[in-house]
Parts: C-alpha cells; structure tokens; sequence
C-alpha cells in the first residue's frame, strides 16, 4: 500500500492536469450558442449540436468593405450572398459572448444618461452575454422578452425587433417629409425664422387611399423651454449658422444656436425627453452598438457612425442605405491603430472599458447585424376566423385605430431626386417574407418575395435592393407620443414623471405578453383598460362594449402574432409548393422550412441519418461543409490562428491573440 501511494497521488495530479487541459480547451472554443460540430467530432475538441440549430461560425469579426468583390466583406455578404450575410448578423444576435471576445468590463456598475434625480444612471450594465438572452421570445428569433432595470424602479420590458427595418424606414421617411414643410431654403437644417408658423403634419398613406390619416406631429416653433414644440418623437439637435453641430447646446436660447436638424426616435416605448438627453438610438445600427455597449459592455469601432463630414447631426450612410446619427457614436473612436501589413486600417486599440480587449465590435459586424435586423421577417396574423374579423372592425369603431393606425406606405426610392427632401429611401430590404394563416393545412406558411435586382459587372453578379415603394399592412401605430393616461405615467427615482409613450406598434401582440412599457399587465384586456388620457374615448367605448365583443377584439388581438422563423414551413425555392421532404446538397432535411442556409451560395449540407450514441437511428442535421458554405475560407474572413480577427487585419495572422491580434 505504502509503495502505491506515488501512483496514486501522481495519477490524482495527471487527472488534474489533464482535466485544466480539457476544460481549458474547451473553455477555448466552446460556448452554449457556439456548437459547429457534427457526429464525428470529438465534443471536446469541436462541441456539436445535432440539432443543427446553434451557431455554425466562430466568433469572427467581419470586416467593413464598400466594394462587394471584396470576397467575405461586409458588401460581399450584403449584395453578392444576401442570405449569408444575414445569418452572420443573426449569429452576432444570439451569440452568447465570451470573456476572451471581451464581454463586460464593469459588472453591475450603473450607466446610461444621468436621470432627473442627479445621482442615479438609467440601468446597470454589463449584464448578459447576447441580444438573445432578454429578445427570446420566440427563442433564436428577435423576439420580445423580460422586464428590466432601467429608467426606475417599475423597469422596461422587452419589445420584439420582427419586421424593426420597416419601423427604421418609416421614421427615416418621416424625417425627410419634415424637412420637406420646414427646411425652405434646402440648406439641411432648419433656422428659428424657417420654424416659424410651420406645423408638421404628415400621412400614413398617399392621397386617395383608403385608410389615409393626417397625423399631427405640432409646431416647429419654439415653446417656452426654447425646443421645438414638436412630438417628443422629433428629436432636435442643434446647430450654428453655418448647420454645424453645437453639442453642448440644451436648447435655442443657447446665443450660438440657429437652429436644429432632426433625428425620428421611430424605437423604444419613449424617452426622457428632457435637455442633454441623447435620444434613444434612432437606426438599426445604433439601436445594436448601444445594447452591446451597455448590456454586454461591448464597444463598437464603427467610422460610419462617428465620421460626420459636415460637422454637423449626420454621420455616414450605411451599407445598408440609412443615414446614421452622431448621437449614437460609440466610445471606441479609433484613436491608436493596430499595425496592419496590407494597407488595411489596422483594429482600433482604443479599448474605453480597459478590460484588454481591442475592437470588440468592428464596423463590418454591425454592417451585418444591420442587414439582419433590417430584413427580419414582420409579425404575421393567425387565423382568420369570424370573431376575429369582427374583433378588428370593432377596433377601428371604438378609436384604438385612431393611434393604432393599421398601414403605412414606403415611397419608392428616388435618390437622385434635385430636392434633397424628396429623396427617399425606397424599401432597402432584399426579401419580403409573405406569411400567412393556410385554412387547409392549419398551419402558418410562407413564400419569399425578392426585392432585388441583379446588377452584372465585369467583375460579377451582385443583388441590390430594388428600392421601391412598399405598403405595409396591419403595424398598429402612429409613431406619436401620447399621454395615454395617469395609470401608465412613470415615476422615475426622484419623484419625476414620464407621461408620453409612443404607440405601440401592436402586430405581434398575440404573442408577447406581458404588456406596455413596464410589463405590468400580463394580459390584452386589462392594458385596454388602462388606458386614459388621450385614449379616453376609445377605453370607455371599449367597456360599453358586450362581453362578447370585447372578446373579439381580444381575439383579433391575439392573432396578430410572431412565429419561429425557422421552423416556419416556406416555399423557400419559389416553386410554388412547400415539400414534405425538401433536399438540399442532395440531403433530405425534411420540412421545407424558413432557414436561409439552404439559399447560401454554397447552401448547408447536413450529415444525415445516423445512429446515435444509444443506437437510434436519428437525423443529424449538424452541417458538414461549414468552412464552405459560411465562408470561412474567403479571403475577409479567413482567420487562420482562430483569434477572432480575421487574416487581413490581425497584425499577427498567426499567432493566436483574443486581446489584440497578439496578445
Ligand atoms: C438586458 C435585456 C436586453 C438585451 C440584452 C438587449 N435588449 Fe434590446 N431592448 C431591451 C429593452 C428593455 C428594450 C426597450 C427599451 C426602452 O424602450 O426603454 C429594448 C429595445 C430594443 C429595440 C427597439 C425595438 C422597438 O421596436 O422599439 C431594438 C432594435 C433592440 N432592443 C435591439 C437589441 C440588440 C441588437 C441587442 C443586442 C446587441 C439587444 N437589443 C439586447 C432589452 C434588451
Ligand atoms: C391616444 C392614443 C391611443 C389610443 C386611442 C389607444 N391606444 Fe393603445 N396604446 C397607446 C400607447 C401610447 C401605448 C403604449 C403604452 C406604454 O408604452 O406603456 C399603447 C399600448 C397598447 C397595448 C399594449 C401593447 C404592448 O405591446 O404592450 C395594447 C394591447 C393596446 N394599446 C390596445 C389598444 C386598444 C384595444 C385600444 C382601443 C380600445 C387602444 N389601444 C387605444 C396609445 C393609444
């Protein structure tokens, strides 16, 4: 016994050792949402994921590129593989982040603006790893979800992104038709003598379509506080007579201010609307920098939000067509430059949260999470039943159409337009998904309406948003701030109140209980009934209504819903059927399913039937030709040390540095 005691306790070290080496392997390349591998792969090595639902693709920062034949940039995923674009910004929005991505950096710690107590910041931040933790409902979607610190103690509760790229052209729309009334000299901004006698009032639809509204945004005058008397959803920024950006400007009596330009906060339930506030991120793009920054404690590098040319409320277009905002400028300004040995613009090793590591969301990252989130399918409306076309003709009868306002239109796009007004933006969207309830199968269907065109070059095919005009059915909203009544004011820490909201856009309201800003009605009847104020009228009508009927508005309601997008049965190769068995690379993978990795260029082969550990026979649907088909050999994102920063703007190819490139 005396004799084996070495053994054992040398054995007991091996295990030890072996088991630090294991997990600290695993610990390199695994993560829950991370799973690349198939049935052949060692778990250890390669975690899989059979199911084939995980993220395919490691953590790999893409690279910012305007020229699409640049093989894997960000204009390459946008115009000449749309689909795989898209799924490399759905992974950056369900990846749960590691430390060596560097996720977080100050735990716990309160950020955001100052609130109206003076003391307290509006939420914690560095809290969860992925977009997909707090938007999961329906789960891998960019769904609605929990209730969360911020803004005071009731919390903000989690709205659904689906169809978020038709919200971000309506309010960029909006913002060219306020120009249109008040800029009368075309000089981009609006002076205090321009303002005068001007009152912003807008249309959902053009003129001789049914269902057309005026919608009154008020007075571009100055109020007493020396704003614009316009909607809180008008956020001025103002400027000097030259239009250049005055930033520390709290309104016009300011003596250097002239004026002001105009950002349309079109996202989030409402702001403070108070002076120095920043609005709440008015893109795609900001609203995905600014989650990043402040739940994930990921800072974006992006040049395309914080170069501003004229000095003034613009930043750049986007690759995806929508003017950015200097608002929205993260802290990461690339003020110190990795070497880089290509001519390429080396990462910015700015680092603002210290924690080590560089560049932590790069500039072609958020040109695809904002192709995903412009191009995310729009809610869908269930089955139509009697009750429910009852329900909706009694929603438009009692007022809630009023603000719920069902449809807008899209003006086509006509860039070249003389008048800088009437240049709109068209639908910059690649594919319409057309859903809708099929009586006979009972179930959900869909089909893909491209909106692109195929543009051909000496150098190749490439798709580019037709940018026509578009009308969309069924949102619910008027994009208005409204003070709907006392029962939904907000009482922040210091005794201060928030008593506007922006309509809540209700199409997928079926699906997304619990209700309204605070998440405090768990079900549709009773936030109908807490409505007042403005909305007054149409409460009151509402509950003279009989039980019955209020069920069939509930029922209408209810059908408006979300829906897993890929499990949703589609006719994804346009032939008119959705088959039993549809295959792909010459496997059969079932259902023909919403999943864009069958339309890649290089489309995901599965591994097929298999047995599994326990001898049943099952159907692997892990990929087997991931580097192909997700490109991971082109030359923008071939990252040969697997560092996460991609050959062309690692300073060191090839050794493997998660900080740096290097380190
Ligand atoms: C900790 C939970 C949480 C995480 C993580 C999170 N969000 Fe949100 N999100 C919210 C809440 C709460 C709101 C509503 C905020 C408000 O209006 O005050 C919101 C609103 C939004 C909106 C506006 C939707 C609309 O139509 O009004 C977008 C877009 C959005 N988030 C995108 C993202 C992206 C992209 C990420 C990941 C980078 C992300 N969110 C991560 C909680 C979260
Ligand atoms: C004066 C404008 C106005 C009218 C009229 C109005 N609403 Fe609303 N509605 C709002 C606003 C603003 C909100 C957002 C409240 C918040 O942010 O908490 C809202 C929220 C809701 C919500 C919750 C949405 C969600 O995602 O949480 C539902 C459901 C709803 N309204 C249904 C109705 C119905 C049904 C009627 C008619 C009886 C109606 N509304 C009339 C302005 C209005």
């Amino acid at each position: 016994m005396q004799k084996n005691i070495p053994w054992i306790f040398g054995g007991f070290l091996l295990g030890v050792l072996a088991t630090a080496y294991g997990t600290h392997q695993w610990f390199a390349h695994a993560q829950q949402t991370e799973r690349p591998g198939n049935s052949l792969d060692n778990p250890i090595d390669i975690p899989r994921d059979l199911s084939g639902l995980s993220i395919k693709i490691p953590r790999i920062r893409v690279v910012h590129t305007t020229d699409a034949t640049d093989e894997g940039g960000s204009m390459y995923l946008q115009e000449v593989d749309p689909w795989l674009g898209y799924m490399w910004g759905k992974a950056l929005s369900q990846r749960n982040f590691r430390e060596r991505d560097g996720v977080y950096g100050d735990n716990g710690k309160i950020e955001g603006v100052l609130l109206p107590d003076g003391a307290t910041k509006m939420m914690d931040r560095s809290h969860t790893n992925s977009c997909g933790s707090c938007h999961n409902v329906p789960y891998r979607d960019a769904g609605a979800g929990m209730t969360i610190a911020k803004n005071g103690a009731t919390g903000r509760n989690t709205p659904h992104q689906y169809g978020g790229g038709l919200i971000e052209m309506i309010g960029l729309q909006i913002r060219l038709q306020a120009y249109a009334i008040a800029d009368t000299n075309r000089d981009g901004w609006i002076s205090k003598e321009e303002a005068k006698g001007k009152r912003l009032i807008i249309h959902n639809l053009p003129e001789g379509e049914p269902g057309r509204v005026a919608i009154d945004l008020g007075s571009f005058e100055e109020n007493e506080y020396g704003m614009p008397s316009l909607n809180p959803v008008m956020y001025p920024i103002y400027v000097d007579k030259n239009g250049q950006r005055i930033a520390y400007a709290r309104n016009m009596k300011h003596p250097e201010v002239a004026g002001y330009q105009i950002e349309v906060q079109v996202f989030g339930w409402g702001n403070l609307y108070m002076p120095f506030r920043p609005p709440v991120s008015t893109t795609l793009r900001s609203f995905t920098t600014a989650p990043f920054e402040i739940h994930s404690g990921l800072q974006s590098h992006d040049p395309t939000t914080y170069l501003s040319p004229k000095r003034d409320a613009h930043a750049l277009v986007s690759n995806a067509g929508a003017q950015q905002f200097i608002t929205a400028a993260s802290k990461d300004r690339g003020g110190v430059r990795a070497p880089s040995k290509n001519g390429m613009p080396g990462i910015s090793l700015d680092d603002p949260d210290r924690d080590g590591y560089a560049e932590e969301i790069s500039e072609g990252d958020l040109d695809v999470a904002e192709w995903y989130f412009l191009n995310h399918p729009a809610p869908a409306r269930g089955r139509q039943t009697a009750d429910v076309r009852a329900g909706e003709k009694l929603f438009a009868q009692v007022g809630c159409a009023t603000c719920h306002l069902p449809d807008w239109q899209l003006l086509p796009g006509n860039t070249k337009a003389k008048d800088y007004t009437q240049r709109f933006d068209g639908d910059r969207r690649f594919f319409d998904l057309k859903v809708a309830f099929n009586d006979k199968t009972e179930r959900l269907e869909s089909k893909i309406e491209y909106r692109t065109e195929q543009v051909k070059t000496a150098k190749g095919e490439r798709s580019v948003p037709r940018r026509g005009g578009y009308t969309i059915r069924g949102i619910y909203s008027d994009f208005k701030y409204h003070d709907v009544g006392e029962d939904f004011y907000q009482m922040q820490f210091d005794g201060s109140i928030v008593k506007e909201w922006r309509t809540a856009p209700l199409w997928g309201v079926g699906t997304t209980a619990p209700y309204a800003h605070d998440g405090a009605n768990l079900d549709l009847d009773s936030v109908i009934r807490r409505h007042g104020g403005e909305a007054l009228d149409s409460r009151v009508n509402y509950t003279k209504l009989t039980a019955k009927e209020r069920e069939q508005i509930i029922c209408f309601l209810n059908s408006l819903v979300l829906y897993q997008t890929d499990q949703l049965p589609c006719d994804i190769n346009g032939d008119g059927k959705i088959e039993e068995n549809f295959k792909v690379q010459g496997m059969n993978t079932g259902m023909e399913c919403f999943n864009p990795e069958w339309l890649f260029r290089i489309p995901v082969k599965i591994e097929g039937p298999i047995r599994n550990i326990r001898g049943e026979k099952i159907v692997s649907r892990a990929g087997v030709n991931l580097r192909a088909a997700y490109g991971l050999d082109l030359h923008f994102l071939r990252d040969t040390d697997g560092d996460g920063f991609p050959d062309i703007t690692d300073q060191h190819p090839t050794i493997r540095g998660f900080r740096d490139g290097l380190r």
